[in-house]
């Protein structure tokens, strides 16, 4: 059963107003859950449905569950048009989780590209958690946007870059004015930049083009496939494993996934 929520805060994230992020809190306390970076809750409005979306936030920040939304159509437009203080359901937490145990003591690369940032926010906060960074060697965020208006959390990725505390690359598709920083497709950057793979773990979403080009280039890397992981998007309806609707092969992206090693994607005939 969705449990109800409330928004507490709205902003347009992109220029183009297609991505908004939504910080939601729970009006009965009682409700609250514990999550871990990776995994995904539906949220659902009222006579419109009900959709999965990744959690960005991590569970080291209280007092609010952030979810940013690209629209697409019934149920995303619905949650556009939300205002502050207005209420939606929610099912969740669901599927797996950031490996973030096997990441201990080791460096960790994140890969991404366009809105797909959303759960490896909460990864990149989780590990910099003030509680949490001494666990963890270097992190290194490479992450592209077609167009610099269409990168989300730019006043957040200024702040990490201010710190020092992840080695950064942003990168959009061509050059424009006022831009300070790389030039390229994530692949291609990734090749450049060159991560090493040596005491490392890589976690790569973003569109399937995206995915597919850089899974060769962090093989040559050296990465092997158990230390290379990604999170799918199927169509989903349950997220509970109970419909059929998300496999791929054997597995249920609702509750095998939606995190999976490349390694076990290769032992998928259908995988990405
Ligand atoms: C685990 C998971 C995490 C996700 N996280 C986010 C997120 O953080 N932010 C975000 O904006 N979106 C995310 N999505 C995608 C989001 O669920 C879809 O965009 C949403 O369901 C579309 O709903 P709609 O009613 O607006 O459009 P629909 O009418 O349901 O679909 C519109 C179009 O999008 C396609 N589509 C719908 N769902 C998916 C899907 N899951 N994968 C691929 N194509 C799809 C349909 O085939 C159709 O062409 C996630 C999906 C999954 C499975
Ligand atoms: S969404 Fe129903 S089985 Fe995965």
């Amino acid at each position: 059963m969705p449990i109800p929520v409330r928004v507490k805060k709205i902003w347009v994230e992109s220029n183009d107003k297609t991505l908004r992020t939504f910080d939601l809190e729970f009006v009965n306390e009682a409700d609250a859950f514990n999550y871990m970076p990776g995994q995904f809750c539906q949220l659902s409005v009222p006579g419109k449905g009900e959709a999965p979306f990744g959690i960005a936030s991590s569970p080291t920040e209280k007092g609010f569950l952030r979810f940013t939304v690209n629209r697409v159509r019934v149920v995303t437009t619905a949650l556009h048009y939300l205002q502050e203080g207005e209420m939606i359901g929610i099912r969740g937490p669901l599927g797996n989780c950031y490996p973030v145990e096997k990441f201990r003591g080791q460096n960790v690369v994140i890969v991404s590209g366009g809105f797909a940032l959303t759960t490896l926010r909460s990864l990149a906060v989780y590990l910099c958690d003030p509680a949490n960074r001494g666990n963890y060697g270097d992190i290194t965020l490479i992450y592209g946007a077609r167009r610099p208006g269409l990168m989300i959390y730019r006043d957040e990725l200024e702040e990490w870059e201010r710190k020092g505390d992840i080695d950064m690359h942003l990168t959009i598709d061509e050059r424009v004015e006022g831009w300070n920083g790389l030039v390229g497709f994530v692949p291609t950057v990734t090749k450049e930049i060159a991560p090493s793979s040596r005491d490392s773990w890589v976690v790569v979403c973003g569109p399937p083009i995206m995915i597919k080009y850089t899974l060769p280039v962090l093989t040559e890397l050296g990465f092997p496939p158990e230390h290379i992981y990604t999170s799918l998007e199927r169509r989903m309806k349950c997220g509970i494993g109970k419909c059929g609707r998300c496999n791929i092969g054997s597995k249920y992206v609702c509750i095998d996934g939606p995190i999976f090693s490349f390694a076990d994607l290769q032992k998928i005939p259908e995988q990405i």
